[in-house]
C-alpha cells in the first residue's frame, strides 16, 4: 500500500525553513575571527569552512584516494542497509541529520523503499538551497518517496521534528560527522538527540575508527592537495568577505594524530614571522614562526568510546555493522 505514489510530485515535497537558533546565529564569521584569533592558542570555527568553494572542495575530498572513510561507509551501507533499515511493520520516518546531496543516504532510502514500499524522508540541512536541489532530484527519481525538508541547525530542527513527525522514526547521521565535536559537546548532542526518540525509534550513526596514525593522517593531508586547500579557504574567506590580507602561501596545512584526544587536528601553521591584517574588524594579528592556527578535529573512536558515549547519552546499542579492515563503524542504538 502507497498513498505517496499517486501523488503529484508538488505534493510530495515540503521545505520548511526555521530561523537557526540565537546560539547557532550569534556564532558569526567575524565573531569567531575576532574571538579565535586574539586566543592563544589560535583556532577557527571549522564551520566556516563550508561557503560554497568550501563546499565543493569537500565533495573532491571525499573522491580522494586516501580519504577511505566516504567509500568505507558506502560499502557497509551497500552491503547492510536492509537490517539497518528493517524492524518496523509500516515505514519509520528517515531523518537526517546534515543530509548535504543526500548521495550517501540513497542505500539507505532504496532499502527502506524496497521494505516497505513508501518511505516519508525528513532530510536536516544548514543550507536551503542545497537541501532544495537534493529534495527535487529525491522526488524525480524516487516515485514513492515523500521529502519534507527542514533548513535549520541541527538543535532547531530538531525540535521541529518533536513537534511535527509522528509515529516510528530513524534518525541518521552519516560520515563520521559526530568526530568533528569534542567528546563533551558530542555527548550534548547525543543527549538532544535521544530526548527526541521514544522506545519505537532508533538511531543510526557512522563514525571512523582509530587505526595506523598514517592512515588517519593521509585522510585529511591528501597528496593532491585537496584538503589543505579546503582547509585555507577559511583565510581566504576572511580575506574576501573581512578585507583580510593572509598570505595563503605564508600558511603550511597540517593534519596529526593526537592519541590522547583520539582525534585528527587540523591546523594551519604560520612559516614565518608576520603581520596580518583585518580592516573590517579593526584586528592586527602577529604570527610567530610555527605558530599555528587550529581549523578542525575530527575524533576517531574505539567500540569503547562509543560505549562510553552510549553510556553517557541513555542509548543502548542494539547492532552494530563494520568493514573487513575494520575502518569504520556504523551502529544502530534506541533508546
Ligand atoms: N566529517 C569530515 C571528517 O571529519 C570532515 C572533514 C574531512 C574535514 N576532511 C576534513 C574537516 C579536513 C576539516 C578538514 O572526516
Amino acid at each position: 500500500m502507497s498513498i505517496q505514489t499517486s501523488l503529484p510530485k508538488q505534493h510530495r515535497l515540503e521545505l520548511i525553513r526555521v530561523k537557526p537558533s540565537e546560539v547557532f546565529e550569534s556564532e558569526t564569521l567575524p565573531k569567531t575571527v575576532e574571538r579565535g584569533l586574539s586566543h592563544r592558542p589560535k583556532y577557527l570555527l571549522c564551520r566556516f569552512i563550508y561557503d560554497a568553494i568550501g563546499s565543493e572542495l569537500f565533495e573532491q575530498i571525499c573522491d580522494q584516494p586516501e580519504y577511505y572513510l566516504t567509500r568505507t561507509e558506502d560499502a557497509i551501507l551497500r552491503d547492510h542497509a536492509n537490517a539497518m533499515v528493517d524492524g518496523w511493520d509500516d515505514p519509520p520516518t528517515m531523518i537526517e541529520l546534515g543530509s548535504g546531496s543526500s548521495t550517501k543516504t540513497r542505500r539507505l532510502i532504496e532499502a527502506a523503499l524496497d521494505r516497505y514500499g513508501s518511505l516519508h524522508y525528513v532530510p536536516i540541512d544548514i543550507s536551503g538551497t542545497i537541501l532544495e536541489d537534493s529534495a527535487r532530484t529525491l522526488i524525480d527519481d524516487y516515485p514513492a518517496i515523500r521529502v519534507t525538508g527542514i533548513a535549520s541547525d541541527y538543535d532547531t530542527a530538531l525540535r521541529v521534528v518533536a513537534e511535527r513527525i509522528q509515529g516510528p522514526k530513524l534518525l541518521v547521521f552519516l560520515g563520521s560527522s559526530l568526530g568533528n565535536f569534542d567528546d563533551e559537546d558530542a555527548v550534548g548532542l547525543l543527549q538532544r538527540i535521544r530526548s527526541t526518540l521514544s522506545a519505537d525509534d532508533r538511531f543510526l550513526f557512522g563514525t571512523d575508527l582509530v587505526k595506523d596514525p598514517t592512515i588517519l593522517e593521509a585522510a585529511y593531508d591528501d597528496s593532491a592537495g585537496v584538503t589543505a586547500r579546503f582547509g585555507k579557504n577559511i583565510l581566504t574567506r576572511i580575506n574576501r568577505e573581512l578585507g583580510g590580507n593572509f598570505d595563503l602561501d605564508g600558511f603550511r596545512y597540517e593534519a596529526r594524530f593526537s592519541p590522547e584526544h583520539h582525534r585528527v587536528e587540523m591546523k594551519l601553521i604560520s612559516d614565518l614571522e608576520q603581520i596580518v591584517t583585518i580592516p573590517d574588524l579593526d584586528l592586527t594579528v602577529s604570527f610567530g614562526a610555527g605558530e599555528s592556527i587550529h581549523i578542525e578535529n575530527s575524533h576517531k573512536y574505539t567500540p569503547a568510546i562509543l560505549e562510553q558515549l552510549a553510556k553517557q547519552s541513555r542509548f543502548l546499542e542494539e547492532a552494530s555493522w563494520t568493514d573487513p579492515d575494520g575502518f569504520y563503524r556504523l551502529q544502530r542504538w534506541r533508546t
